[in-house]
């Protein structure tokens, strides 16, 4: 792991009051990178944003009501309009629990093909922000710390080999009665990259300022315990520099 961490000011709102803090945790299908967030939003009891599942919504949407994943215009269109509500981990589509159904593999593959175009992006940016209230907010996603919130107080890139994580989600699909063979979940999980990678609107990549984590040999427990390190030193660094900030 690097340990370059930007030791910015506060972001400051219109007002000139400081913006809530955010972590941004972004990283690959699989890396880890929900769990290790949920889990660092918990400890320091703040705000959580999965900004995974609002490319599944659009994609489950997309499914429900027949619009195909290359009809951007539709799909600019369905995301911008979504009823949908986060109540402590629990979704609701259109009034109905959606929680589940975000996670099928149909929809896991959709979300991935929705998330290219642009205009769907553009779609969900305010969406997204509009999580980042007091306390703060740790979100998770593929472009937290590039787009969506470029000034987060920390930002971490989180990593482990397509191996190493197609074995995770098959024992976790195992665990839930779901067979699937380990051969169809690398494949899936490389195609997946391979989109997310190469997409011109927003490629996963690391920020320049972020810190990268690479899980394949850590604990989950390890892992977050890495985060709320490094959390706390650009807290520090900011406090020794400005002790007002
Ligand atoms: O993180 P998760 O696997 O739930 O995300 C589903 C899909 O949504 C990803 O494969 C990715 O294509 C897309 N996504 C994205 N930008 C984000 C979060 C997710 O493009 N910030």
């Amino acid at each position: 792991m690097t340990e370059s961490v930007s030791a910015a000011r506060p972001p400051q709102g219109a007002n000139g009051a400081p913006l809530p803090d955010v972590i941004a945790v972004d990283g690959p299908a699989a890396s880890g990178k929900g769990t290790i967030a949920a889990g660092v939003a918990r400890a320091l009891e703040l705000h959580y944003l999965d900004s995974g599942s609002l490319y599944r919504l659009v994609a489950l949407k997309a499914l429900r009501t027949g619009v195909a994943f290359d009809d951007e215009p539709a799909l600019a269109i369905l995301a911008a309009g979504l009823d949908v509500r986060f109540d402590d981990g629990a979704i609701t589509l259109d009034g109905a629990d959606a929680t589940a159904a975000i996670r099928q593999e149909d929809v896991s593959a959709g979300a991935s093909r929705v998330a290219v175009h642009g205009s769907v992006r553009r779609a969900l940016i305010e969406r997204q922000r509009a999580f980042r209230r007091p306390p703060g907010l740790v979100a998770d996603g593929r472009d937290m710390g590039t787009v969506v919130f470029p000034d987060a107080r920390i930002k971490v890139f989180v990593t482990a080999s397509a191996e190493e994580r197609a074995r995770r989600r098959h024992k976790q699909l195992i665990a839930k009665g779901i067979s699937i063979t380990m051969d169809g979940l690398l494949r899936d999980i490389r195609e997946r990259d391979a989109r997310d990678t190469g997409r011109a609107a927003a490629p996963l990549k690391p920020a320049p300022d972020a810190v990268l984590l690479d899980t394949t040999n850590l604990t989950i427990d390890e892992a977050i315990a890495r985060v709320l390190a490094l959390y706390r030193a650009a807290v520090d660094r900011t406090n020794a520099e400005d002790p007002k900030a």
